[in-house]
């Protein structure tokens, strides 16, 4: 099997139904952290992986985030006539040079294993990760895709992102049964779709991270939906269980869950602090506020 991720699949046509009606005309995953959209902190991690290949898969109203990452002639010409050399550079690397773009559309909002299943005919044969950009995780400097990339150079097989959740917050995860296989890392027994907290199986919780085998394709296939209509990646990797063996990650870093908008505020709020720019006016001022 190969040995790097070189492809990491982002399934972005989710419809954002809780940041409406700011997600009305444009993706929730243009929502920005300070100066940056989410989808950008995600494609960073990808490619900091060993990525060389996203593959977007979307849907209506998102064409914004083809424009993201695509070259603006306007913007370009305009800032160089001004000299804004700084601008124009952060206008340029959205993606660095040597990393290709493909968007797929997913045509009907059929669940996270479709989406995923959008991606088969450029995976091809590969093991290949998946982000979902609405769980900014903060890994320091060791962004949380290369972590689990070194466990699957390490065990040449599917990893998943996992962290413990409250108890009573189980059923908004996939939650995994795992027995201990090292540090931080667990070997999965068993995975079920968002469930009620007194069936819940742990507190263990698969957060936006996988690093999947090809098997999956033809699990996802064979898929069926569920009760709301939606293909289940959940099901299909436990699907895959049978077959192959599956570790579960503790990664370490921090997750915001930018699909609340708790969540989203508080990346605000941290990122905002560490910005180089803004973060000690911020303090300051955070400091102040919480003094009157
Ligand atoms: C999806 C997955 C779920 C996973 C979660 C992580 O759910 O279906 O298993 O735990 O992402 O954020 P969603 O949040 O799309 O409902």
């Amino acid at each position: 099997m190969a040995d790097s991720i070189r492809k990491v699949v982002f399934p972005v046509a989710g419809l954002g139904t809780r940041f409406l009606p700011a997600t009305k005309a444009s993706p929730k995953e243009m929502l920005p952290v300070v100066d940056r959209p989410l989808i950008q902190y995600a494609v960073e991690e990808a490619v900091a992986a060993g990525a060389d290949t996203l593959v977007f898969i979307t849907g209506r109203t998102k064409r914004a985030i083809e424009d993201h990452f695509d070259k603006a002639y306007e913007l370009e010409v305009e800032l160089e006539a001004k000299g804004k050399q700084r601008m124009l550079d952060l206008v340029r690397n959205t993606v660095p040079d040597g990393v290709n773009c493909i968007y797929i559309r997913q045509g009907e909002a059929l669940g996270l294993g479709h989406a995923v299943a959008c991606a088969r005919p450029v995976v091809g044969n590969e093991p290949f990760g998946v982000i979902l950009a609405d769980d900014l995780i903060d890994g320091g400097s060791d962004p949380v895709l290369l972590q689990m990339a070194r466990q699957y150079q390490a065990h040449q097989c599917s990893i998943l992102g996992v962290e413990r959740v409250p108890k009573q917050e189980t059923d908004k995860y996939g939650v995994v049964s795992s027995s201990e296989f090292g540090p931080r890392l667990s070997k999965l027994s068993g995975i079920v779709e968002k469930p009620d907290p007194e069936q819940a199986p742990s507190d263990l919780a698969v957060v936006g991270r996988y690093i999947l085998t090809p098997a999956i394709f033809d699990l996802l296939e064979a898929t069926r939906p569920d009760q709301r209509g939606e293909i289940q990646l959940t099901d299909a990797i436990a699907a895959l269980l049978d077959q192959e063996q599956i570790l579960a990650h503790e990664f370490e870093g921090h997750r915001y869950d930018c699909g609340s908008k708790l969540g989203y505020l508080k990346a605000t709020l941290e990122y905002g602090l560490r910005h180089p720019e803004l973060g000690t006016e911020f303090a300051a001022y955070l400091r102040q506020r919480s003094s009157d």
